[in-house]
């Protein structure tokens, strides 16, 4: 069997990780990088770290609009899979890599399989809204990190193909849980006690690129007296230079940093602030309160437990959130065992050495 896996994005390294590992053992595994994340400290750190070999192809697309940068992975994609013949084609996630992975095996009749499949914000204004809807109708199995998921692919009329085996982002996590603490220095280097700090990300669109919105979301953390640590996304990065913004001295800005240190930060916060779908995950599975900087999200399980608390990009809420928010209950099991990336593969050997 030969399985090529397309990435691009950060997140989608995390999740290749897990899976990457178990494939090699059974199969030829060929990594496609779109490239369509390419400084070092949004892509090559993750490759070293999570120990995720070279990727096979880097087709160097880089950033642009959706239009280009999603036709340029397209026919640099669909060259790649003529040439390779995989007996099936993996996508993760939401990104336009994602739909230009799963657009391009689809009309060359490669099979397509979806990680993270049934994934839904209801808001078809997000980029990512619309990647995940078209991914999980053209892929011919997908496996779904929730029970959730799978029910919303059902409401779509999905039905064969589906599998809930658990969430590959979790694997991920507790692969590294261990290593984090005798790995990263980044708490001392930051001179951080634990629970001694809020942590933030912000990189979607509705919150960089929108003046008022990322005002009223640097504004809540200005207004803090407590330290936040905030590794900016490149996106929010530019969109701050833009505006000429500066962020007062409790507001910690650093480059994006590498997973483990991340999950070290994470793990240590008392507080995390994100519109990021991964980091709201990472934070239910260390028992980390987390508000959310969107108005919905894909991951409901998290706020319905009442450890992920919605509020926009709103100042007042999003103030009152930091000031108030003390989630106290279960955090139910619901992202699997950790077994999920054995499943998919082991499913993956079933289907195609048969
Ligand atoms: C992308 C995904 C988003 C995902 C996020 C993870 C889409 C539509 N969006 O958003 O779903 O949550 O990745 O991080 O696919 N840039 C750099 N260096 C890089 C990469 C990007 O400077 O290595 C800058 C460029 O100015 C670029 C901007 O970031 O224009 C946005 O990059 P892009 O890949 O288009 O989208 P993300 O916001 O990263
Ligand atoms: N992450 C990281 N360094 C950072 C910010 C995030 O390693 O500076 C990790 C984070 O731990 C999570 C993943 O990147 O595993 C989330 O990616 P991102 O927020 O870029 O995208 P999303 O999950 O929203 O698609």
């Amino acid at each position: 069997m030969k399985v090529a896996s397309i990435v691009g994005a950060r997140p989608q390294f995390i999740k290749a990780a897990p899976l990457d590992r178990e494939l090699r053992e059974l199969c030829q595994h060929v990594l496609i990088h779109t490239g369509q994340h390419y400084d070092y400290a949004m892509s090559a750190v993750f490759f070293e770290e999570l120990k995720i070999p070279e990727p096979h192809y880097n087709l160097g697309v880089g950033s642009a609009s959706h239009g280009k940068q999603t036709g340029e992975m397209l026919i640099r994609i669909e060259k790649t899979l003529m040439e390779e013949q995989p007996d099936c084609v993996v996508v993760y996630g939401d990104t336009n890599s994602t739909l230009a992975g799963a657009l391009a095996a689809v009309k060359q009749h490669f099979p397509v399989a979806h990680v993270e499949a049934g994934l839904r914000s209801f808001n078809r204004s997000m980029p990512e809204e619309i990647n995940r809807v078209l991914a999980d109708h053209v892929a011919s199995l997908l496996y779904c990190p929730t029970e959730t998921a799978s029910s919303n692919l059902a409401r779509e009329g999905i039905a064969g193909g589906v599998f809930n085996f658990g969430d590959v982002m979790y694997d991920a996590v507790l692969r590294s849980t261990e290593v984090v603490d005798s790995t990263s220095r980044i708490l001392a280097s930051l001179d951080l006690a634990p629970r001694s700090y809020l942590l933030a990300t912000i990189h979607r669109p509705a919150n960089t690129d929108n003046e008022q919105n990322l005002c009223g979301i640097l504004g809540a953390l200005a207004s803090t007296n407590e330290v936040v640590v905030f590794p900016a996304h490149p996106r929010a990065t530019k969109a701050m230079e833009r505006l000429g913004l500066d962020l007062p001295p409790n507001v910690r800005l650093l480059e994006p940093v590498s997973y483990l240190d991340m999950l070290a930060l994470e793990k240590n916060a008392r507080l995390i602030l994100t519109d990021s779908g991964g980091v709201q995950k990472e934070a239910y599975f260390f028992g980390v309160p987390c508000v959310t900087l969107r108005e919905e999200t894909e991951w409901v399980e998290t706020t319905e437990c009442g450890w992920n608390l919605l509020v926009g990009a709103s100042e007042p809420r999003i103030a009152e959130a930091i000031r108030q928010f003390q989630p106290q209950g279960e955090r139910p099991q619901v992202f699997g065992d950790g077994k999920a990336s054995r499943r998919i593969a082991l499913h993956l050997q079933s289907v195609f050495e048969s």
